[in-house]
């Protein structure tokens, strides 16, 4: 089946088989590695992308299903030329990275939150966070990296 889809700011065009899912579609067909496999049957999050500006685990979305519509991966919300993006840089200084495998969905997780709520709590970062599984960190960092880009992207806003 042909599918057209906005990914990372590209319009992409290609033909898929009608039972590939998401998570296939970008690692096997387009390379995009950062986008991580996990359980496979929608229970740890490592594949998390945004749909439409919404978290939603790759694996068990249908690549049909995004025909016509928009997908940001963990390579997306990097700043030109590849550097981490504000809240990249939060986990990496707030000492959120173990092993790393679940980071990419955290982050993707942490920026569907931060793009509807600047103000978010420590309990809603963590409900934001609740379909993310991590077997390294114990979550309080990661939690910190969302809360303290937070503050920044408000004082951004406010001192422009
Ligand atoms: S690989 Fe998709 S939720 Fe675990
Ligand atoms: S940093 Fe290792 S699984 Fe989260």
């Amino acid at each position: 089946m042909k599918i057209n889809f906005q990914l990372n700011n590209s319009q992409v065009s290609l033909d898929v088989p009608e039972s590939m899912n998401l998570l296939a579609l970008l690692r096997d067909s387009l390379q995009l590695m950062g986008t991580k496999e996990g359980c496979g049957i929608g229970e740890c999050g490592a594949c998390s992308v945004l749909l439409d500006g919404k978290l939603v685990n790759s694996c068990l979305v249908l690549a049909p299903q995004v025909d016509g519509r928009e997908v940001v991966t963990i390579e997306g919300i990097a700043e030109p030329g590849g550097r981490p993006n504000d809240l990249q840089q939060a986990f990496i200084d707030q000492g959120a990275v173990q092993c790393g495998f679940c980071i990419p969905g955290m982050v993707l997780a942490g920026e569907a939150l931060l793009r509807k709520n600047l103000h978010p709590s420590r309990k809603e970062i963590r409900q934001a966070i609740a379909g993310n599984l991590c077997r390294c960190t114990g979550y309080q960092q990661i939690v910190d990296a969302i809360q303290v880009t937070a503050l920044r992207r408000r004082e951004k806003l406010q001192h422009g």
